[in-house]
């Protein structure tokens, strides 16, 4: 039986360890982290992500052929593929802060491999790395070798949170990076054979390796490209009176272009773009490229610019302050079917309300109150403020900055303003009208993912506002709109 451990138990290694243990039922995997707590939850009936589907399929396979567990060193050691699956997040101080991607994980894990192994190994990449990585990761293998060969594959993952079981089921490619020799050849192979047991062939990939780890950067890239194009747009549509739903679906009808990834949003969030971007922007500089560098860091900046023109047009709408206003946040999450907080841009939006004194009072149906207080808690804010204007009911906000709810309705009672940051499929289902009757008037709603009917709303008297949307009189004739 081929064994396959994987280290990282997180939003990658679950999902896609559980779904391999599930369609090739004769390896055994066994996912392996340093977290007890996450080990802990996995073996439990709550597991530690949100993600549709998954609960069914680690239930049919866990304790059969699919194990989660702390003893990282024993299933490393009786592995015959290993997939390092650890974060990778941005480095925070030292050379490269701000953009380089930490590989301190990567590399100890790499240092752990190399001192449990006592046979040949093939050890795969599912992590996103930087360009070149495996060339560095081999090093560290094979200086401590012990005679023990080793091989390198990159197959980056390219699932999306939400859709994660979907994508892994029926994946547009997977791809797979090896060195060009015959023992690279037969590793690429042995990994081909395992996604081979669901994945039709020509959707497996094989390239070399630096073309692997090179194209998972580049995919997120052009992602994320799509969605600041988009939202680029939203600021024109909305000094222009056209309207970027109909602008978008105009473009993507192009067959050339093609219509998903097109929707105009608040910003884009998540755990990878910012991240694998900023990664290139710094492999770009480092490889002597400053032009290309400055042209994927726009793709960054305009995300900036809109989660703050989002902030500023909520500012200036409500007479240009929002201070000691209820406004009710609806969703947190940085896409719906998740409850992963990572980069949302509603931490962004939060932060910019608190910094001109707003109460939030804040419905997520996945995102746990102490999340939420630790995602907020990077500011100091200024509590000490009297309450001058109206106050949002005390009851409702225990007279806290932020109030987190389990209920839209319980959010937005009293509020002078809604702002939806998340696109739930239950924010569609929401009676607008009982809502209105129950808020402070004039009654706001601002939508940052195109999900409401403007002109219904409009009808039932909220002031609003949905991105890249024909603006109200009332805030088209404000002085200083965003
Ligand atoms: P994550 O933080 O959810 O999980 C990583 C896990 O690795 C953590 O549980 C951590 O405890 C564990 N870990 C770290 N060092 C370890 C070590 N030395 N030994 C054992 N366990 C260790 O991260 P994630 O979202 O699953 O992402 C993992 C990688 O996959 C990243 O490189 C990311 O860029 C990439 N990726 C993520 C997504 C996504 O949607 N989240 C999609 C594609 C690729
Ligand atoms: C992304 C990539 O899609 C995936 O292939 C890669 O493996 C990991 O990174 P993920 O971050 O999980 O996946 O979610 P994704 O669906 O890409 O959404 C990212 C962000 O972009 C979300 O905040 C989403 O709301 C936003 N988005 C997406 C838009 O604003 N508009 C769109 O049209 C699409």
């Amino acid at each position: 039986m081929v064994k396959i451990c994987c280290i990282g138990a997180g939003y990658v290694g679950g999902p896609t360890m559980a779904i391999i243990a599930l369609k090739c039922p004769s390896i055994e995997v066994a996912v392996v982290d340093i977290s007890v707590s996450r080990i802990s939850a996995w073996n439990s009936d709550q597991l530690p992500i949100y993600e549709p589907g998954l609960d069914e399929v680690v239930k049919q396979c866990r304790g059969k052929n699919l194990f989660f567990s702390t003893d990282v060193e024993k299933h490393v050691y009786e592995a015959d593929i290993v997939f390092v699956s650890v974060n990778t997040p941005t480095k925070t101080r030292g050379l490269g802060a701000g953009k380089a991607a930490d590989l301190t994980y990567w590399e100890s894990a790499a240092r752990m491999i190399a001192d449990v192994s006592k046979s040949d190994k093939i050890v795969v990449e599912k992590s996103t790395v930087p360009v070149k990585t495996a060339e560095a990761i081999e090093k560290i293998l094979t200086h401590n070798s012990k005679g023990i060969k080793y091989q390198i594959l990159s197959n980056p993952e390219f699932l999306a949170e939400g859709t994660a079981i979907q994508d892994l089921l029926k994946p547009d490619r997977v791809l797979i990076g090896g060195r060009e020799t015959s023992a690279g050849s037969k590793a690429v192979q042995t990994l081909k054979e395992v996604y081979a047991h669901w994945v039709p062939e020509d959707r497996i990939l094989t390239t070399n390796l630096w073309s692997a780890e090179l194209s998972k950067l580049a995919a997120n890239a052009f992602l994320a490209q799509r969605i600041s194009s988009v939202n680029a747009m939203s600021a024109l549509c909305e000094a222009t009176g056209a309207d970027v739903s109909q602008v978008s679906f105009a473009v993507g009808k192009d067959s050339r272009i093609g219509p998903k990834f097109l929707n105009a949003s608040v910003g884009f969030g998540g755990s990878c773009f910012q991240k694998d971007i900023l990664n290139l922007v710094y492999i770009c500089e480092c490889n002597g490229l400053p032009e290309v560098a400055e042209y994927w860091k726009q793709v960054i900046k305009i995300n900036d610019y809109q989660k703050s023109r989002f902030v500023n047009r909520i500012v200036s709408s409500m007479f240009n302050t929002v201070a000691n206003k209820k406004i009710a946040i609806l969703g947190f999450a940085f896409k719906k079917d998740t409850g992963d907080t990572r980069e949302t841009p509603a931490i962004d939006v939060c932060k910019g309300l608190i910094g001109d004194k707003a109460q939030l009072s804040i419905y997520d149906p996945q995102v746990t109150e102490d999340q939420i207080e630790r995602d907020l808690s990077m500011n100091k804010f200024d509590w000490d403020h009297p309450v001058h204007l109206q106050p949002a009911s005390p009851s409702t906000t225990g007279g806290k900055k932020v109030q987190v709810v389990w209920d839209a309705y319980e959010a937005a009672k009293d509020a002078h303003g809604i702002c939806i940051l998340t696109e739930w499929d239950e924010f569609r289902k929401l009676d607008f009208q009982k809502i209105y009757e129950s808020m402070q008037k004039p009654a706001f709603i601002f939508d940052g993912r195109s999900i409401i009917d403007v002109n219904k709303l409009r009808k039932i008297g909220f002031i609003v506002y949905s991105i890249g949307k024909p603006l109200d009189t009332w805030i088209k004739d404000l002085p200083a709109a965003a």
